[in-house]
């Protein structure tokens, strides 16, 4: 079955699918980004994912390129053409197609992209045996809030790990505490039995995922702070675990050479996993 993306108003085969080589997105990194997942056919957290590209826009001052209704529409046509049930859907806003200056052009029309693929969400090996993390200094800017296209350091954290064996990267800020990792959040277990992740600050992407978790954690009653942890506390903690719209809840079972816990996925990490599988199906925050 051939792939269709959808190109500032226009459907096409994937591989036809092309964008300008002025867009701002392709020169400057100068745009934004959702992943989405879908699930049985229905888009998990799509509300919560739509609030965060519309305050990603706004903070970078790149305008609406549409209201909200059509976007939604144009996501289920590339959903429906790509004939997804379990997948994602990426979406790509760019400030627009101008000649080559690093200031706003005076006139640009946000440039949309979308695609939609079919994919296991969360790979069942690693869900069973826990993930392997490794750390690494964050090279990132002071706005990882933002959901920008530009992710030079991530990719680089992202190979480093896949380098070393390892299926993230958690990056650690100069102060020794974990940021976040390359494209998951980052979470652990303490003795006290405390569920804590860093708060969602600048410092770090406030995931979809971290706030669906989050609700999850209070509706079983566990106990959450939201504070810096760091590296060192990570790895003498009873369990750790790492979120995100493509990893669920993924358990870490090993920070660079140290194991967590007793080196399997932590019982409250798989607890949270099952829970927050609960809350997809029965239709996430949209509910
Ligand atoms: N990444 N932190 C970073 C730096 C991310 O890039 C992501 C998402 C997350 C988790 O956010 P969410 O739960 O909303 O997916 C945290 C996506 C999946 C990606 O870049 O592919």
């Amino acid at each position: 079955m051939s792939r269709i993306a959808y190109v500032n108003g226009r459907y096409l085969p994937h591989r036809e699918a092309s964008v300008h080589i002025d867009d701002r997105g392709y020169q400057f990194a100068d745009g934004v980004y959702e992943v989405i997942a879908i699930e049985h056919g229905r888009l998990v957290d799509e509300r919560l994912h739509l609030r965060r590209l519309g305050r990603s826009l706004a903070e970078l001052e790149i305008a609406e390129p549409m209201p909200e209704a059509s976007l939604k529409t144009i996501m289920r046509e590339v959903i429906r053409r790509n004939r997804v049930r379990d997948g994602i859907i990426y979406i790509q806003m760019t400030r627009g197609v101008a000649p080559r200056d690093h200031a706003f052009p005076r006139y640009a029309r946000t440039q949309v992209v979308m695609t939609a693929r079919r994919s296991k969400l969360a790979n069942p090996k690693i869900l069973a045996e826990g993930a392997p993390v490794i750390t690494l200094p964050d090279l990132r800017w002071a706005r990882c809030d933002i959901k920008s296209i530009a992710l030079l350091p991530n990719i680089l954290g992202k190979q480093q790990a896949r380098e070393a064996g390892a299926y993230e990267a958690w990056q650690v800020d100069s102060d020794g505490n974990v940021t976040e990792g390359t494209s998951t959040n980052a979470w652990i277990v303490t003795a006290a039995g405390e569920v804590v992740t860093r708060a969602a600050t600048h410092a770090i992407l406030n995931g979809v995922t971290r706030l669906g978790v989050i609700r999850v954690i209070e509706q079983a009653g566990l106990k959450f702070v939201e504070r810096p942890f760091s590296v060192a506390e990570a790895k003498r903690a009873r369990e750790a675990f790492l979120t995100s719209t493509t990893a669920y809840v993924t358990p870490v079972v090993r920070i660079d050479d140290s194991v967590v816990g007793n080196g399997k996925p932590g019982p409250l990490a798989r607890e949270l996993g099952a829970f927050y599988r609960r809350y997809v199906e029965a239709g996430g925050q949209d509910a």
